[in-house]
């Protein structure tokens, strides 16, 4: 199972961080974890991972929640991060309307720079869209050589088939299995096989059964088994594929597993 979008960062795993992480690795079948950057620090995080577990891989970025707390140098910054060879993408970014704060002019430049950074460097982009779907799909899409994920995809069907359309991948969180899930199901069963991702968002999002419960990798496979249901096929099969996916999006090919093996050593 690749778990393309967790926060091993967040405070929650302070106490049991590490057998947490050799435990999923080993008997709870996790092969591999992107842990997304919210700003500098968690960024810097993502990549402390990164060097210390041979199958983490860091995505490196400013989410919109932080829009107004940017180091003026921060797009700089996050440059130099990017030649890290586990960094993978640029990202979380994106935009969040929810609360209304920070303002959406606020997010949409830090969304529109961090998505040039994208462009100008080549990486993929991990994509945040909470209660803002037209606006992230157009600033998406008018960048033609970007692709990238919509992590915990919360949008219509339509928007599915115009982004996957496109290139871009939709990844599933725990919310398919939520009662209360509306039409993330429908969209969950028709995705193109090619360009279905899935998460847990940890430590967010945990699937039912244990919906309430902090979330980790290991759970993924609640989440697994519900889209294979939904798809009649076997969780053998998603797991392959979405690992396959996210693998072909975020280039981890045998050099950068390379790297990993060195760590191991
Ligand atoms: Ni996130």
């Amino acid at each position: 199972m690749f778990d393309t979008h967790a926060h091993y960062d967040d405070s929650r795993f302070d106490e049991d961080r590490d057998a947490l992480l050799a435990s999923l690795f080993g008997e709870k079948g996790v092969t591999h974890i992107l842990n997304c950057g919210c700003d500098i620090p968690t960024s810097l995080r993502s990549i402390s991972f990164a060097e210390k577990y041979p199958r983490m891989y860091a995505a490196v970025g400013v989410h919109p929640h932080e829009a107004d707390n940017t180091p003026d140098d921060y797009i700089n910054r996050l440059e130099q991060l990017l030649q890290h060879p586990k960094v993978v993408a640029v990202g979380e970014i994106g935009l969040d309307y929810y609360y209304d704060t920070p303002s959406r002019v606020a997010q949409k430049k830090v969304f529109l720079e961090q998505m040039r950074l994208a462009e100008r460097t080549g990486y993929p982009v991990v994509i945040h869209d909470r209660d803002a779907h037209k606006d992230c799909m157009d600033i998406a899409l008018s960048f033609s050589k970007v692709k990238g994920v919509f992590h915990s995809f919360s949008g219509s069907l339509e928007s599915m088939k115009i982004l996957t359309k496109a290139g871009w991948y939709i990844s599933v969180s725990g919310v398919v299995t939520f009662k209360n899930a509306q039409k993330l199901p429908e969209i969950a069963a028709a995705v193109d096989e090619d360009k279905l991702l899935v998460e847990t968002d940890c430590p967010y999002l945990t699937p039912v059964p244990f919906r309430g419960k902090r979330n980790d990798s290991g759970y993924l496979a609640y989440t697994i088994q519900k889209i294979a249901e939904l798809r009649g096929t076997t969780p053998e099969h998603i797991a392959k594929i979405t690992a396959e996916n996210a693998k072909k999006l975020f280039r981890i090919g045998d050099e950068i597993e390379r790297i990993g093996d060195e760590i191991e050593k």
